[in-house]
C-alpha cells in the first residue's frame, strides 16, 4: 500500500495526518466527520470558535459546499490550485461537519498546490480540514521536522514534502453572497492581483467580518520581537533583510528578495528561537507585495504576550 492511501485510510478512521501544502504543513483530519474535527482542535489546543480551512482538489468540489458569488469564482479560477483561501457562504446540504466551521454559516475552502496535498485529497475524496500544523498561538511549521517538534505522537502520520517553497499561509478574502470582498489575512496571494481582479478589498476591522483566528498575539516565537530594527543591540540575535546578517544572525534574503524572505521567515525565527537568545530583531521589510503578508505576521509575533 502507498503512504498516500496509507494516509486516506486514517483520514477514513477518523484520524490525523500532517501534510505539506505550498504554503506551511497542515494538521489534517476528515471535514465531515465532527470526532476528527474535535481531534484536531485538541491536539492544536486551538479554542473550538476559531473554525478550520476545509481542503478540496478543485472549484467543482468548493461549489459542492459554498455558494460563490461571481467574484469567488473569479479568483478561484485565478489562483487555484494554490494559496488562496475562500470564505464564502455554506450551503444547507454541505458535507462538512458544523464543528469545522465552528458553527458559522459560512465556510473557508481551499484547492492547495502541492503534489503530496492533491494526491491524498484525490485518494480521500472528501474534503480535508487542516488548519496550519502547529500549536496554537506558535509558528507554522514549513518542514517535517517541525510538525514533529510541535505535534509528533499526537497525530498517525506526517507526510514529508521536504521545506514548503513558498513558507508563508494563503491569504483569505472572504465573498459574502452580494459580491462584498474583505481581505481576512493578507498571504502569499498579494492583495494588488486579487484587487486586480474583483476591485478594492474591504478592511475587516471596518466590516465586521473577521477570521476568528486572527488574534492580535499569534505566530509568535519564546523570544522578544523588537522591529524595524537597523541594527542589532548587545544580547540580540539579528534576522537581517537585504544584506548578508552579522555573526549569530540570519538573513531572510541577502539580496533583499520578498519571495525568498517568505520562504525563510518561520524556519529562520524558530532556528534563533532554538538557540535561547532573549530577544530577535529584525530589519525593516517593505510593505508591497509579500511584504504585507511578512509584516502582518511579524506584527503578530511582537505582540505582547
Ligand atoms: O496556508 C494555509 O492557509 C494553511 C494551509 C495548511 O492550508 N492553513 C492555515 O490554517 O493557515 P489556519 O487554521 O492556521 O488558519 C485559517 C484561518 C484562521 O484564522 C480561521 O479563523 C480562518 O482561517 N477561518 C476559517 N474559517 C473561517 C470562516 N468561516 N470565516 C472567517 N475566518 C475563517
Ligand atoms: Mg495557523
Amino acid at each position: 500500500m502507498s503512504e498516500i492511501e496509507r494516509a486516506a485510510g486514517i483520514l477514513r478512521a477518523g484520524g490525523l495526518v500532517c501534510f505539506p501544502t505550498e504554503t506551511v504543513y497542515g494538521l489534517g483530519g476528515d471535514a465531515t466527520n465532527p470526532h476528527a474535527a474535535a481531534r484536531i482542535y485538541e491536539a492544536k489546543g486551538r479554542p473550538r470558535f476559531n473554525p478550520l480551512i476545509a481542503h478540496v482538489l478543485d472549484l467543482e468540489a468548493a461549489l459542492r459546499q459554498a455558494h460563490f458569488h461571481a467574484k469567488a469564482i473569479a479568483l478561484a479560477e485565478a489562483f487555484w490550485p494554490g494559496p488562496l483561501t475562500i470564505v464564502a457562504p455554506r450551503r444547507a446540504d454541505s458535507s462538512v461537519a458544523e464543528l469545522t466551521c465552528a458553527g458559522l454559516a459560512s465556510i473557508a475552502l481551499r484547492a492547495p498546490a502541492h503534489p503530496i496535498a492533491r494526491a491524498l485529497l484525490e485518494a480521500f475524496a472528501r474534503p480535508v480540514a487542516a488548519p496550519s500544523a502547529n500549536r496554537s498561538g506558535r509558528v507554522s511549521p514549513t518542514t517535517a521536522a517541525h510538525v514533529r517538534e510541535e505535534l509528533g505522537e499526537r497525530v498517525e502520520l506526517i507526510l514529508d514534502g521536504g521545506p514548503c517553497a513558498l513558507g508563508l499561509e494563503s491569504t483569505i478574502v472572504a465573498i459574502d453572497a452580494a459580491g462584498g470582498a474583505v481581505l481576512l489575512r493578507p498571504g502569499v496571494a498579494p492583495r494588488e492581483e486579487i484587487e486586480a481582479l474583483i476591485g478594492p478589498l474591504g478592511d475587516p476591522r471596518s466590516g465586521g467580518i473577521e477570521a476568528p483566528g486572527m488574534l492580535a498575539s499569534h505566530y509568535a516565537p519564546r523570544a522578544e520581537l523588537r522591529l524595524h530594527a537597523s541594527a542589532p543591540e548587545p544580547g540580540e540575535a539579528y534576522l537581517a533583510f537585504g544584506a548578508e546578517a552579522p555573526a549569530g544572525g540570519l538573513s531572510l534574503s541577502p539580496t533583499g528578495d520578498l519571495a525568498e524572505a517568505a520562504a525563510n521567515l518561520y524556519a529562520h525565527l524558530r532556528a534563533l528561537d532554538a538557540t535561547g537568545v532573549p530577544a530577535i530583531a529584525v530589519a525593516p521589510i517593505p510593505e508591497r507585495g509579500l511584504g504585507e503578508a511578512i509584516n502582518d505576521r511579524l506584527a503578530r509575533a511582537a505582540a505582547g504576550r
